[in-house]
């Protein structure tokens, strides 16, 4: 089996699973078509299991932080622990952190305050960041720009892109779901677009817009797994191997073939993360 894809977001950290369910899915993971995954912490406890599994497995990476759904649950003393997780050996990222309107499962306020501390962490440790938005795009680009995450000095630690040649400001818009407009912004700010399951969608228009308005470059695919299945599997439990439907997706979308949007989105996943494998 050719190991062609890069799953940019999942979380085999995901409560729901038993420790023996975890070992069955690194087992399917490591004899399917996935090279490589990021495993996402959303707290403390999901944190600390990316970062563990991230040392047990060689495909696997790590990145660590509060969801805005758990923000609530932050503290400074959290923090001081995240910070030390993201110091450990194969954790590559910030993440997942950002803002959610949708449920509000954490007041606004207390979501945009360990929003912005999140962000000065990775700011001070120059590491990628992995950002959650729903429903809140005006406060997340605000609260982006407001903290730096497109300052000069940030974006003078980070190569351009080799490609496109446009800045990179290590910021990546996990599970993309807004306008082909925004993703324009963004991608000119220096970001990197995530593309999820629900490109597969039947009613997708406006995600798959949004593919064909980012220049390949700009682009990784994820599958939030176990969220998110794509077709013909929605509604049931993902798993990194069903990335190959979402990518199958991209590359109708972009005209080329699956091997090459494979290899495109793994080479740019491999940059975004600062990997020389
Ligand atoms: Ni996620």
């Amino acid at each position: 089996m050719k190991k062609i894809f890069f799953d940019s977001h999942a979380h085999l950290n995901n409560e729901g699973y038993s420790a023996k369910d975890r070992e069955e899915l690194a087992g399917m993971i490591k004899a399917s078509e996935v090279s490589h995954v990021v495993d996402v912490g959303f707290d403390l406890g999901s944190s600390m299991l990316a970062a563990e599994h991230a040392k047990k497995y060689p495909w696997c990476y790590a990145a660590v932080g509060f969801h805005p759904h758990d923000a609530k649950d932050m503290d400074e003393d959290a923090l001081r622990l995240i910070k030390g997780l993201a110091r450990k050996d194969k954790v590559v990222a910030i993440g997942e952190i950002g803002l959610d309107y949708y449920r509000n499962l954490s007041s606004k306020d207390t979501q945009q305050h360990w929003f912005r501390r999140q962000i000065a962490l990775a700011l001070e440790l120059d590491m990628p960041i992995i950002i959650h938005d729903r429903d809140a795009n005006e406060d997340v680009m605000r609260i982006l720009k407001e903290e730096g995450v497109f300052s000069a000095e940030r974006m003078g630690k980070f190569p351009k892109n080799p490609v496109s040649g446009l800045p990179d400001a290590r910021l990546l818009m996990h599970c993309f779901s807004g306008s082909a407009e925004l993703a324009s912004q963004y991608v000119k700010l220096g970001a990197t677009i995530s593309v999820a399951g629900p490109v597969t969608y039947r009613n997708a228009r406006k995600a798959v817009e949004a593919v064909a308005a980012v220049p390949m470059e700009c682009l990784v695919i994820e599958t939030d797994a176990p969220y998110l299945a794509p077709e013909p599997f929605r509604g049931g439990v993902n798993a990194s191997p069903l990335i190959k439907h979402t990518a199958r997706k991209v590359a109708e979308i972009k005209g080329i073939s699956l091997e090459e949007t494979a290899r495109i989105t793994s080479d740019n996943a491999k940059r975004f993360f600062g990997l020389d494998i």
